[in-house]
């Protein structure tokens, strides 16, 4: 019977899904900070109110609002990670997974053809939700990357597909030397340009627009960081972003490869293996890696690497390799 309810519950997961998510995409946390009443609150939105009211009894059944005498409020619990404007705020992040939906829908497609099935070119706004939603995710574990970093003795990093620039301006903020140049697709390079003026940056930073199959990545660099964008290329274009980046460091120059890991049958951690269907609809031939196939791009492109580690939450690995150093032995793989 649990294995009965199991197979119910997840083919319609969907539909608790897209509750959460139109709720986001039509910002209706931002105007329930106090108990609200659903007819005014149709009138601002602009939406049904019978239609409103059934969404916000469905939010409230699962857990995310308060209703008292037919008025509504956020879940304290919920409502910093729900509203648009808040310090903990993750609806970029959702709004990407509502831009997603059509495409999941048609995931048929790209099981028939083997193609990416993606819709449309993104648009200005999709663009934004999509690389300020890598930031959504990244903030809250930002410091877990970067203290396994070696940025402290550094002057020059490369951050290449840095999206938002989470963990270069978390770098610069706390190594003042260091200064960064992040090379990265146009839409994301508006989004990071925007937070790094923010919070004061933007002149220790240069910038390299396009994509790594074409660009010159420069030299001298202390480090580079390629973090969470290899999935997203076919395995040529990952190999020559390696052997660029290896030409491009200095001698004892450090690479850092952050990415989702799967084991070595490719059936877990469950979250990353779902993911490389995402990459199946979304990119043209982008996947993700085992750990012995990271390691090999690292080594192939002539690093020798010098750490390996596990991150639990969320599952990814960091590969740490050395452009001709002293070390040839790996350390073990260590658990975090
Ligand atoms: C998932 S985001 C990762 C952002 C950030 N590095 C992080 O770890 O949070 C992927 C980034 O790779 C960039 N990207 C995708 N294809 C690229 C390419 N061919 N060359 C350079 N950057 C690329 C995207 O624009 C995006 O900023």
């Amino acid at each position: 019977m649990k294995e009965l309810k199991n197979i119910l519950s997840l083919g319609r997961v969907f539909w608790d899904s897209q509750v959460l998510l139109t709720s986001v995409k039509l910002k209706i946390f931002d105007y329930l900070g106090d108990f609200n009443d659903p007819k005014a609150l149709s009138k601002k939105l602009k939406v049904n109110e019978r239609a409103l009211k059934m969404l916000l009894d469905a939010l409230s059944s699962l857990g995310f609002l308060e209703k008292k005498d037919n008025l509504y409020k956020n879940r304290d619990k919920y409502a910093g990670y729900l509203v648009s404007d808040s310090e903990e705020s993750i609806t970029s992040i959702l709004i990407h997974y509502y831009n997603m939906w059509n495409d999941w829908g048609n995931l048929i497609e790209s099981i028939k053809t083997g193609k990416p099935n993606d819709r449309k070119k993104k648009d200005q706004e999709e663009s934004y939700h999509f690389i300020n939603g890598m930031d959504n995710l990244t903030k809250f574990y930002k410091n877990n990357l970067i203290s396994n970093i070696d940025f402290m003795n550094s002057k020059r990093i490369l951050d290449i597909g840095s999206g938002p620039a989470t963990y270069l301006r978390e770098m610069l903020k706390k190594n003042e030397k260091l200064k960064g140049v992040i090379l990265d697709l146009p839409q994301a390079i508006l989004v990071a340009k925007q937070k790094l003026k923010k919070e004061g940056l933007i002149n220790r930073v240069r910038f390299i627009e396009g994509g790594v199959e074409e660009k010159d990545f420069g030299s001298d660099y202390d480090i580079i960081l390629i973090s969470q964008v290899l999935h997203a290329l076919n395995r040529s274009v990952c190999k020559i972003a390696l052997e660029k980046s290896f030409n491009a460091l200095k001698k004892g120059g450090k690479i850092y490869i952050h990415e989702f890991y799967l084991n070595e049958r490719r059936t877990a951690p469950k979250d990353n293996v779902i993911f490389c269907l995402n990459m199946l609809i979304h990119s043209d031939g982008g996947d993700n890696f085992t750990i012995s196939e990271l390691k090999d791009l690292v080594t192939s492109a002539g690093f020798f690497i010098t750490n390996v580690i596990r991150f639990k939450k969320p599952p990814t690995v960091l590969v740490e390799g050395v452009k001709n150093n002293y070390y040839s032995n790996p350390k073990p793989i260590s658990g975090k």
